[in-house]
């Protein structure tokens, strides 16, 4: 199966830590045996930072995208080191990039793309793109909730939400740069569009990425 698993920045850079790479390396390495893999890598914590800095100079909000998308390749690029020589050693900056790349059956990893969206829209427009079955979208919660979880203790998990719902929850969510919640309009858009099955995990155990593809674990997002 061909698959586009995005990997959330504050998964990865939970702490400056080679193991977090490599405990992911060795999973996809794993899938890589079996699947066609595509990855897509978040900014987390030193996106938002270096966002905060260039905001406070005044700057625009594409522009502060623009040091996030900066941010999000050089995660990339870590992860493709942690890799070595199962991922093609350039980081694509397009999807046309990222489909001429994956000809030489190398595992290919992205960042961001353009301003005004987060790497979720980027694992989404990737999976179209490339004709990807499933987008597995590791973030550093267990799904969504019906309420906080961290608020209620009493909130639980919605192991199905459709693309229109997920559009209504998420309506009052912020769209500035380093702030693109739970997963951004874009991505649901095309989830919606394309028909892909979209599967939002718990991805701070790398385990949960392999569980994804044959049980049901987090939240499915059915167009
Ligand atoms: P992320 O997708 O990582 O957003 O991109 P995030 O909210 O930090 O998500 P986690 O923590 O990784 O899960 C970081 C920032 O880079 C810009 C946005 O400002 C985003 O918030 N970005 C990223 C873009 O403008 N375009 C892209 O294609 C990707």
């Amino acid at each position: 199966m061909r698959i586009v698993i995005a990997i959330g920045g504050s998964i990865l850079l939970k702490e400056y830590d080679n193991k977090r790479f490599e405990n992911y390396a060795k999973i996809i390495k794993e899938l890589n045996n079996d699947h066609e893999i595509f990855i897509v890598v978040g900014g987390g914590r030193p996106a938002r930072d270096y966002i905060g800095v260039v905001r406070d100079m005044g700057e625009s909000e594409s522009i502060c995208d623009e040091i996030g998308i900066q941010v999000t390749r050089i995660n990339a690029r870590l992860l493709q080191l942690a890799l070595k020589d199962v991922s093609y050693p350039g980081i694509p900056t397009n999807f046309q990039e990222a489909l001429e790349y994956s000809a030489c059956d190398k595992i290919v990893i992205m960042g961001g793309t353009e301003p005004a969206h987060s790497t979720d829209a980027v694992a989404s427009i990737l999976a179209e793109y490339v004709g990807a079955e499933l987008v597995i979208n590791a973030t550093s919660v267990d799904g969504l909730y019906d309420k906080d979880p961290n608020k209620f203790d009493d909130a639980k998990l919605i192991n199905e939400v459709s693309t229109d719902e997920l559009m209504e929850i998420i309506s009052t969510n912020e769209t500035k740069a380093g702030t693109y919640e739970f997963i951004d309009r874009t991505a649901i858009q095309i989830i919606k569009r394309s028909g892909i099955k979209t599967v939002v995990i718990n991805g701070n155990a790398p385990e949960n990425v392999k569980k994804a593809i044959t049980e049901p674990i987090g939240t499915l997002i059915k167009s």
